[in-house]
């Protein structure tokens, strides 16, 4: 069967920087795909393989096409397909996997385009197709469901890929096999024993060369509605009937229907934030919020989330802390709290705390911390989450991807942070917005980092 990765985006900060070494690094693992990478950018394959700096080697770059496209351009879907037509000749079967790593605004249009090549493509040959969408899928929930009605007229849902890379991350799915292949995690992971959760994804970076992506996006659009709820699923699912997708699936979207539109939010923007573009942007780059998740074993137990651009160092955790009743038996304000520190970035480690005897002290405790470390443990070769991301795609596994019913959950969760009223602190490169310190005073709460 021949393959080829039809790249929408071919020329963007996405495909380039994650995309194009994950295709590289299957290949090199024997995955065999042909990739047509669509642009503007470049007029010529030559240019466009001279801007891929990194060296990449022949072996890669021989299975590299290139079109310069213009989707709106009037020859469009007869200039893709005789592209497509060319790459497929002689095959007797094609699978064609659409990839769109585009603006939300540019999907419609896309989609509309895909079909249209769809209904002219006559290869003589048995013909699959996937359609593979990034997130953010769509712009607010009514957006994502007229994206959706669009997309499910041209492929069916098992056709469909919906994209959140942080499913293909290796602590996403350490979490689940924490919690779910530990009787004594899964024994003290509820409301009788949490009494608080914070989440905590602070980033060094900040919008770089996607402001024009991220102006129409903002924080809430680009990291909470997917990779934050995510997580927040991953972290408070009740056990699935099975470790299988559907199984795993019907849990997350529990989670997700039993928490109610995010009510408390805080919203900031850094100073300078398109700064060289001459114009002023109100684009939100950090938020800061509070939720519940309302199953029995959870309700009770706040969430606190942080996150977004331009912080003086890239840290990203979560942080699940213990009651401590002990304190109060004992009488003694000294004893420490307990909790699990799940460090994501820069390194990705779990600690559990725990309080133990300082020796030559009568009953004196202190907080001693029992670590793993991911890449002592077992080296440093685990693969990228685009890598897992698009391993799947070939394989036709749907089980690293948000189903519609929990982008649909999302969109509805934070629906009220994307009013455009909400108050923007302006807050100075390298600094935390003050609302994060507000909202924890408020909360009788101290950040965990
Ligand atoms: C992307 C967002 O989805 O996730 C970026 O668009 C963000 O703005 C990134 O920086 C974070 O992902 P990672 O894999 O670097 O943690």
């Amino acid at each position: 069967m021949r393959r080829i990765i039809i790249q929408y985006g071919g020329t963007g900060d996405l495909a380039e920087k994650k995309l194009y070494p994950a295709y590289r690094n299957l290949m090199e693992r024997g995955y065999e795909f042909e990739l047509l990478a669509l642009g503007r950018r470049f007029s010529t394959r030559e240019e466009f393989l001279a801007s891929l700096a990194h060296g990449a080697p022949p072996s890669f770059l021989e299975h590299l096409h290139y079109l310069h496209y213009d989707m709106n351009g009037p020859d469009a879907v007869s200039q893709l397909a005789s592209a497509i037509m060319a790459l497929v000749k002689g095959t007797s079967e094609v699978e064609l996997i659409y990839y769109l790593a585009l603006q939300p605004s540019l999907y419609e249009a896309a989609i509309g385009e895909i079909k249209a090549i769809d209904a002219t493509l006559a290869c003589h040959c048995t013909l699959k197709k996937k359609i593979i969408v990034e997130k953010p899928f769509g712009f607010d929930m009514e957006s994502a469901l007229r994206y959706n009605t669009i997309l499910e007229q041209a492929f069916t849902d098992q056709e469909i890929y919906r994209v959140d890379h942080y499913l293909g991350k290796e602590f996403m799915q350490n979490l689940l096999l924490m919690r779910f292949h530990n009787d004594i995690i899964r024994r003290i992971w509820d409301n009788q024993t949490i009494e608080s959760i914070q989440i905590i994804f602070d980033e060094e970076h900040g919008v770089d060369q996607r402001l024009g992506f991220y102006e129409q996006i903002g924080v809430v659009r680009d990291t909470i509605q997917n990779h934050i709820l995510q997580i927040i699923t991953f972290l408070t699912m009740a056990e699935p009937a099975s470790i299988s997708f559907e199984d795993i699936a019907i849990e997350k979207q529990k989670v997700l229907r039993s928490i109610s539109p995010i009510e408390e939010f805080h919203m900031g923007r850094y100073e300078s934030l398109g700064a060289n573009s001459g114009r002023v942007i109100t684009t939100p780059t950090y938020a800061a919020f509070k939720l519940f998740v309302n199953t029995y074993y959870f309700a009770g137990i706040p969430i606190y989330v942080r996150t977004g651009k331009m912080q003086k160092k890239a840290k990203s955790l979560i942080y699940i802390k213990f009651k401590n009743t002990t304190r109060e038996v004992m009488h003694d304000e000294s004893i420490a709290e307990n909790g699990v520190i799940i460090t994501i970035h820069p390194e990705l480690t779990i600690d559990i705390s725990m309080n133990l005897k300082v020796p030559n002290t009568s009953w004196k405790s202190k907080p001693v911390l029992f670590r793993f470390n991911q890449s002592e443990t077992f080296g440093v070769n685990t693969p990228e989450a685009y890598e897992q991301i698009v391993e799947k795609i070939l394989l036709s596994d749907k089980s690293l991807f948000p189903t519609m019913e929990e982008i649909t959950e999302s969109w509805r969760i934070v629906a009220p942070m994307l009013t455009d009223d909400a108050p923007v602190e302006v807050y100075p490169v390298r600094t935390l917005p003050r609302f994060t310190q507000a909202m924890a005073k408020e909360n009788n709460f101290t950040w965990f980092a």
